[in-house]
């Protein structure tokens, strides 16, 4: 039996749009056993029978994964162990998915696919290399897509930086959420979204966190985005009044993210954004993350 365990993602850290993302510490724990034949999925204990298992991201990213490499598709019991990352809320729970399938696909068959290979597949399933990455390699990458071929950098994080992400009850697709972004941007707004994608990466690595709000700005994704998050705009300017250094929409949304210098004081401003969000309308909760440097492990249980 395998079991792998893959951290959350926060993509696009406001201008890099489906180019930078982070790991950070919340997590899915999945286990994955060959059976003889059929497929069995079970969460909390229980078998899942809201979805075929052909719609389910953890069986179609394993079996696709077989299939690839050639391998016929024997049974498998799926079990879900820890769930930390929330479904639709823009902190990579589909990612998780397609990454625990592959890489305990991967492992059934003795790992013959590199982490190169993997992250294509990953990329090629996700649609977009931000989340699959980090959640792969861990800490914040850049990745870019070259040929057909998906490159990556990872940009070291400053210890004292802490996320804070602001999480609803409601959740947003990620499809809706694409649906919504303009076909064409105006060059004025892609100078402005290099700029800042580029002052995020050279403060997040120069430690330099005094420029972060203006480099977490973006024309391309966020102002369309907010518009589907209803009560964003007054939770973005309570994270300010509270002491955030930037914030963020996370991925495609809802989740908003906040960053804080210092992890004591984040945990002191979740807990006095908690105070003031709640009785609020959309369930929000903030709960503090520290990047998860490691990415994806797998387990031979
Ligand atoms: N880069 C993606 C987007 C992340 O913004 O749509 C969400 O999966």
């Amino acid at each position: 039996m395998v079991r792998v365990r893959v951290p959350c993602t926060t993509a696009n850290m406001g201008p890099g749009f489906d180019v930078i993302g982070a790991a950070l510490s919340l997590y899915n724990e999945t286990e994955f056993e060959e059976i003889d034949k059929g497929v069995v999925i079970l969460e909390e204990g229980r078998p899942k029978v809201d979805e075929s298992p052909h719609k389910n991201l953890l069986y179609t990213s394993y079996a696709d994964t077989l299939k690839l490499c050639g391998r016929p598709v024997r049974g498998v019991r799926i079990t879900g162990r820890e769930r930390g990352i929330p479904i639709s809320r823009g902190l990579g729970s589909s990612a998780a998915c397609i990454v625990a399938g592959i890489l305990a696909a991967n492992r059934v068959m003795k790992d013959p696919l590199s982490l190169d290979e993997v992250i294509e597949i990953a990329t090629r399933m996700e649609g977009h290399p931000d989340n699959v990455v980090p959640a792969l390699v861990g800490g914040m990458a850049v990745s870019v897509s070259e040929h057909g071929r998906v490159l990556y950098a990872k940009v070291p994080l400053p210890e004292s930086l802490a996320f804070v992400a602001i999480i609803p009850s409601f959740r947003l697709s990620t499809k809706k959420a694409r649906k919504v972004l303009p076909r064409a941007h105006s060059r004025a707004d892609c100078v402005h979204n290099i700029g800042r994608a580029a002052l995020l990466v050279a403060s997040m690595a120069s430690g330099d966190l005094s420029k972060l709000r203006p480099a977490t700005g973006d024309r391309l994704h966020q102002p369309y985005r907010l518009r589907l998050i209803p009560g964003a705009q007054q939770i973005l300017s309570t994270a300010r009044e509270l002491g955030s250094i930037a914030e963020y929409v996370s991925g495609a949304g809802p989740t908003l993210m906040a960053l804080v210098e210092g992890h004591d004081k984040a945990a002191g401003f979740a807990s006095n954004l908690n105070a003031a969000l709640s009785g609020r309308p959309g369930g929000w909760k903030a709960i503090h993350l520290r990047p998860d440097l490691q990415g994806a492990r797998v387990l031979d249980v």
